[in-house]
């Protein structure tokens, strides 16, 4: 734990142990959307794959890169990251959308999905620590700007190889 860090987030008015807690939820959900991208990446199938697997195993890398960064801040507050898998699931916002239909348009929406939710969570996090805690804040802000890009390269690969009303089209999202 940094003490000093830890104090002036304090002082700015943040009540750290509600923090954590919101920050071990976008840890769990990083973790889920990190599994969900790798084994998606693995069962792909359909016309949109061979495009759509490299989007996915890219995505994978910086989810778990962001997970890498969530552990690391709670630990400068002087938190504990989740330690185990079963709790990802008592502490997630967005889920996990399982990949039980490996067709590739499918794992598209179902991706896109949980990046709008990753969206609307960070943006309520950096809302939070606005002008408080600035160290989760950058940290934040770097992890949101990532996630908008997913949302945008899904976006493209659907509107590119499903055709302008791809967004209408079931999505076969379901489990949390
Ligand atoms: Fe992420
Ligand atoms: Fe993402």
């Amino acid at each position: 734990m940094g003490m000093k860090g830890k104090e002036m987030v304090e002082r700015a008015g943040i009540d750290v142990h509600a923090l954590i807690q919101l920050l071990n939820k976008a840890y769990s959900d990083e973790w889920l959307a990190y599994y969900q991208y790798w084994v998606g990446a693995k069962v792909a199938v359909g016309p949109l794959a061979p495009a759509l697997i490299p989007e996915l195993e890219e995505h994978a890398a910086e989810e778990l890169a962001h997970a890498q960064k969530l552990a690391s801040r709670i630990i400068q507050l002087g938190g504990t990251p989740v330690l185990s898998p079963e709790q990802w699931y008592r502490e997630t916002t967005c889920g996990y959308l399982t990949p039980s239909d490996p067709d590739a348009a499918k794992l598209l929406k179902q991706n896109l999905q949980g990046e709008r939710c990753a969206i609307e969570i960070y943006g309520k996090l950096l809302e939070l620590v606005k002008g408080k805690d600035m160290i989760t804040g950058n940290m934040i802000r770097k992890i949101m700007e990532e996630e908008v890009e997913h949302e945008q390269d899904l976006e493209d690969l659907g509107y590119n190889f499903l055709g302008d009303d791809f967004e209408k089209k079931s999505c076969g999202c379901s489990d949390k």
